[in-house]
């Protein structure tokens, strides 16, 4: 993705620009202490938690973890590519994009803009598609499709409101309709409207199908869910993965709902199509639906940003109950504080089309007030497995619950959390079930992924050194002797061999110069966190801290050629030369202690 701009350039041009010049145009900024502060613009709040730190050029959101260097704010702002940011910083320093012109690159570069062209034709083609399917719909000889949605309840209103049509029962006739050239045969198929049956024909994905169109946030259709009217084995199709369209980032119905309003009370996420058009027509306009797919971290995002208050929607089955707990699981980690959620479980064999159609807007509101809050359902599920009455089954409840709570980073909610496993286990006080969370998390270091934010992070050698690194790429410079520091088997090596070998590749390079180096790096959230780590040392202390730490680490090497000599000593004994490295790592770390 950065082969086409020379890396220079790109660090040249964070080099030239003030992010608070960049951030303030778009977000009201005030001054506070070392920091800048607004309103976040990556989520609803009214309070600022959305700070920025000019003298280390990247932004950091205390409520939502949003975090970045000014390339990052563009491309989550402006919702741009990178090199789509990169064109931006460059155009407002009055500068070209200084697009390399070896061979490869000149393709990249072609294919950049081919590729912007596609999106807005696959936009055009899924809109053609759009229209013809409402049209067959309306057509006087549709009467199966007309029955069908006739049957089902649906009126002209809510049908043309979520642009309902039907894809006709022959093998071509959409895309003979469509298909024009040779150009839109080939995005026919990239926009995964056809399939093809290996004598090189395309044939029409969607036949005998009523048709829902799937729209982004700009409204834009970008795919389909198509319901078999002629008893196909699939029930449901769904259009593939296409270059617009990536299920996991989409909720059936937001569009819609935030046409109705913009800002919604709630939404209410549901299983299906039929249920959150059926929903709509009965007045409940705030339900939106995830693809066939699970709830994904994406969506809870998506939900987040666009109201304080959702409502997870299951079948009251184990499948349903089964569903909501993996949502849980994916929940907890991204929650805010101030939001509300609650688990509603629909009764025996209802879905929420049929039970809306029982019982009406106020009967289906009535019957979502009794849903459980999620820390209700949350201790239900997980009392379900224990016996609270015996000391195992309080181990067992808080063996089960501290993995979750520990989640958790919204105060609030954790807090709540904890208080409330604390009255099960009959301890009064949240410090002593902080306690055992920490134990939990020494337990299991190493084993987990790191999800707690930045400020009480459990501080490894490994996490002082990467952070202190980012936050102050000069500390590269104490490093002389990288070939030892490749010998560390610890987790996270790689992240710090990186950096350092970044720092000494660009001598002067800032901490937002690093960050965005390693914008496509996996561990690129981890670095983001350590980079506005608050470490509350002092300035002068900070280069003996990085080299104490530094020797910890070599320490740590010494110790691991220990233990592996004993362990060589056991198995087939040691040479004479490994007897006596053996006796001195012995003395020297025994010393240290
Ligand atoms: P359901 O099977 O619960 O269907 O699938 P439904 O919404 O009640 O549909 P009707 O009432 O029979 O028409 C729920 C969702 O799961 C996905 C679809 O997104 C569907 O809306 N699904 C289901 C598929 O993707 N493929 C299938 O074959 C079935
Ligand atoms: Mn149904």
């Amino acid at each position: 993705m950065k082969g086409l701009i020379p890396n220079d350039f790109i660090l040249d041009l964070i080099a030239r620009t003030n992010i608070l010049d960049v951030i303030s145009k778009r977000v009201k900024m005030k001054k506070k202490g070392n920091n800048y502060f607004g309103c976040c613009p990556f989520h609803d709040e009214k309070t600022a938690s959305f700070s920025l730190n000019e003298k280390k050029q990247i932004y950091y959101c205390f409520g939502c973890g949003a975090s970045g260097s000014v390339v990052n704010f563009l491309m989550q702002y402006e919702r741009l590519s990178f090199p789509e940011a990169i064109e931006e910083l460059a155009s407002m320093q009055g500068v070209r994009v200084p697009y390399t012109t070896d061979s490869n690159n000149q393709y990249d570069q072609a294919k950049q803009i081919e590729s912007r062209n596609m999106r807005r034709d696959l936009y055009e083609l899924m809109a053609k598609a759009t229209n013809f399917y409402q049209q067959q719909l309306a057509l006087p000889t549709s009467t199966d499709a007309k029955q069908y949605l006739a049957q089902r309840g649906l009126n002209s209103e809510i049908i043309a409101r979520y642009k309902i049509g039907f894809a006709p029962n022959s093998r071509q006739l959409t895309f003979q309709n469509i298909v024009k050239t040779k150009d839109d045969a080939i995005l026919y198929d990239k926009a995964g409207m056809s399939v093809n049956n290996g004598g090189g024909n395309q044939y029409d994905r969607f036949r005998g199908r009523i048709m829902f169109p799937i729209r982004d946030r700009q409204g834009n259709v970008i795919a389909f869910g198509g319901r078999t009217i002629i008893n196909d084995s699939a029930k449901y199709l769904n259009s593939p993965e296409t270059p617009i369209f990536h299920k996991g980032f989409q909720l059936y119905g937001l569009y819609e709902a935030q046409e109705v309003n913009r800002n919604p009370k709630q939404l209410m996420i549901v299983e299906g199509y039929m249920d959150v058009v059926s929903l709509a027509q009965y007045g409940i306009d705030y339900a939106v639906a995830a693809l066939g797919t699970a709830t994904s971290e994406e969506h809870i995002k998506l939900l987040f940003r666009a109201t304080d208050s959702v409502i997870f929607c299951y079948d009251g089955d184990n499948a349903g109950r089964s569903a909501a707990w993996r949502a849980l699981n994916v929940l907890l980690p991204c929650l805010i504080d101030g939001k509300d959620i609650t688990f509603a479980f629909l009764p025996q064999d209802e879905d929420p089309d049929s039970l809306v159609r029982k019982i009406g807007k106020e009967g289906f509101e009535d019957y979502l007030k009794s849903a459980p809050n999620l820390s209700k359902f949350l201790f239900d599920e997980l009392l379900k497995q224990v016996d609270l009455k015996t000391a195992e089954g309080k181990a067992k409840l808080s063996s089960l619950a501290l993995p979750l709570l520990e989640q958790v980073k919204a105060k609030a909610f954790r807090l709540n959390l904890l208080q409330q496993l604390g009255n099960y286990l009959g301890l009064l006080e949240v410090s002593q079930i902080e306690q055992l969370i920490s134990s939990n998390r020494y337990k299991n270091d190493g084993k987990r992924v790191e999800t707690a934010p930045a400020s009480n992070m459990k501080l490894t050698t490994m996490r002082i050194l990467i952070g202190l690194l980012i936050q102050y790429p000069n500390l590269a410079k104490q490093v002389s002797d990288l070939d030892t520091i490749r010998q560390v088997k610890l987790a996270g090596i790689e992240i710090l061999i990186e950096l350092l070998e970044l720092c000494q590749r660009y001598p002067n390079i800032t901490t937002a110069q690093l960050l965005t180096e390693c914008i496509d790096r996996p561990f690129y959230k981890q670095l983001n966190r350590l980079a506005t780590w608050e470490s509350h040392y002092q300035d002068d202390e900070i280069a003996t801290i990085f080299s104490h730490t530094l020797k910890e680490l070599y320490d740590n090497i010494l110790a691991q050629r220990q233990d592996e000599l004993i362990a060589k000593e056991r198995v087939s004994g040691l040479s004479t030369a490994e007897k006596k490295e053996l006796a001195t790592l012995i003395l020297v770390l025994s010393k240290k202690d």
